[in-house]
């Protein structure tokens, strides 16, 4: 139940990502969690659909929707499973927003239009196995030779890395020896068919077991001239300014992932009798569910109020932390009431709510943690 007025267009994208994750992606969840695998061939039925160019304006093959649609969107198939949603969440906020933004027009036709068919995956290479919170840290180097680079190092935490197809890594480009910290990194676009490209460790991991995590090795790593992203010593700006419309996506997978939770509290404990009487009849119980549906509800006005700031050309590096957080808040608090209402049933798998809980967890961490938000909100307070 959303309190933000939609359109016509807005409401029969949601009924449609509604539908498809009810039918294709929802009956699956449980199994792909058990075997820690996401069919391609669901991300491509996906890109059919248009769940991933859904921001992608039509020239480059998108649908051109207004961000709103795609928050929609992308809530409907978090609720179904929050491992589908992180790979249409990545595609559709982080590389192809940069190829979009800062790519040159001949990366945007080779990259971005299959990327927005749904045709080639997207993936987005930032974090270091020693450059995590502090990502301006990071050590992956590229070094001109001729008219390529040679790109050496590990990139880790990387969604959607055993079948990305398109892989937008920053790395830097200034001297080894004189780290300039953030201005000395660039943002590149590699193919995995680039020689000196592996892929490294597969996470082994407590929730989104079906969304392959990896680490991505460059071993002198050839890479075009042509496919450096914009300006020499921009790509950590890029990135950041990325990560704004990345966080309004996993705050709409946070607010799927506690709606879900929502759900499946109010129908157990509309049915589970405990004294006499369904649960539901507590206080404790309504409590539980009153406060759960409070937070959903205010999670959610935030993040439909900020993507209209959002299309309105507004910065929104401030109030899409502040999504991120809360909404992450969120699902966790959700997941956790949940456990707590079904009892002993929610700590088990053959229930729905031991998967929330654990893919909750990651949202609180992920493309900025919940204490990196509470920092960008702070500096952002200061400098309004
Ligand atoms: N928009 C535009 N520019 C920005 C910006 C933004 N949101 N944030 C920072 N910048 C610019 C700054 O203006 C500054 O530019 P100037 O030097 O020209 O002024 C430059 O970037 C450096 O900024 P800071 O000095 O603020 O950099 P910092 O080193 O202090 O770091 C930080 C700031 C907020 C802590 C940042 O490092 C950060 O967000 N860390 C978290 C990283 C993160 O979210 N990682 C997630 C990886 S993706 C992922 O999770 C995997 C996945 O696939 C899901």
């Amino acid at each position: 139940m959303s309190l933000t007025p939609l359109t016509e267009t807005q409401a029969s994208i949601q009924q449609l990502a509604r539908g498809f994750a009810a039918d294709e992606i929802a009956p699956h969840a449980g199994r792909w969690d058990r075997e820690s695998c996401f069919p391609v061939s669901v991300a491509h039925r996906m890109g059919a659909l248009g769940f991933l160019g859904m921001l992608i304006p039509e020239q480059y093959d998108g649908l051109g929707l207004d961000t709103l649609s795609y928050l929609l969107a992308l809530e409907e198939i978090a609720a179904a499973d929050a491992s589908a949603a992180v790979l249409m969440s990545v595609h559709n906020s982080l590389p192809t927003q940069m190829l979009l933004n800062f790519g040159s027009e001949a990366q945007r036709q080779r990259y971005l239009k299959p990327m927005a068919r749904g045709e080639s995956i997207g993936a987005f290479a930032l974090s270091e196995p020693e450059a995590g919170s502090d990502a301006s840290s990071l050590r992956c180097q590229a070094t001109r030779d001729g008219d390529d680079w040679i790109l050496t190092g590990t990139k880790s935490w990387v969604t959607s890395g055993t079948f990305a197809d398109v892989i937008l890594v920053m790395a830097r480009t200034d001297l080894p020896d004189a780290r300039r910290g953030s201005k000395g990194i660039s943002a590149f676009v590699v193919t995995p068919d680039l020689p000196g490209f592996h892929v490294g460790k597969k996470e082994d991991k407590m929730g989104l077991r079906a969304s392959p995590t990896v680490q991505l090795d460059f071993d002198g790593m050839r890479v075009p001239g042509a496919n450096l992203l914009g300006d020499e010593g921009q790509g950590f700006v890029y990135a950041m300014r990325s990560l704004d419309n990345g966080r309004l996506g996993i705050a709409a997978q946070a607010i799927g992932i506690a709606r879900s939770a929502l759900q499946h509290s109010l129908s157990y404990a509309a049915e589970r009798k405990q004294f006499g009487v369904p649960i539901k009849e507590f206080q404790a119980i309504q409590f539980k569910l009153a406060d759960m549906g409070a937070r959903i509800a205010s999670a959610r006005a935030l993040l439909h109020a900020t993507a209209a700031a959002k299309d309105r050309g507004e910065s929104v590096t401030m109030y899409g932390s502040m999504c991120k957080l809360l909404a992450s808040e969120t699902a966790m608090f959700a997941a956790t009431e949940a456990v707590q209402i079904f009892g002993g049933y929610g700590y088990v798998k053959e229930y729905p709510v031991e998967k929330l809980f654990r893919d909750a967890k990651i949202t609180e961490i992920y493309e900025g943690t919940s204490e990196i938000q509470r920092i960008v909100i702070a500096r952002e307070l200061y400098s309004a």
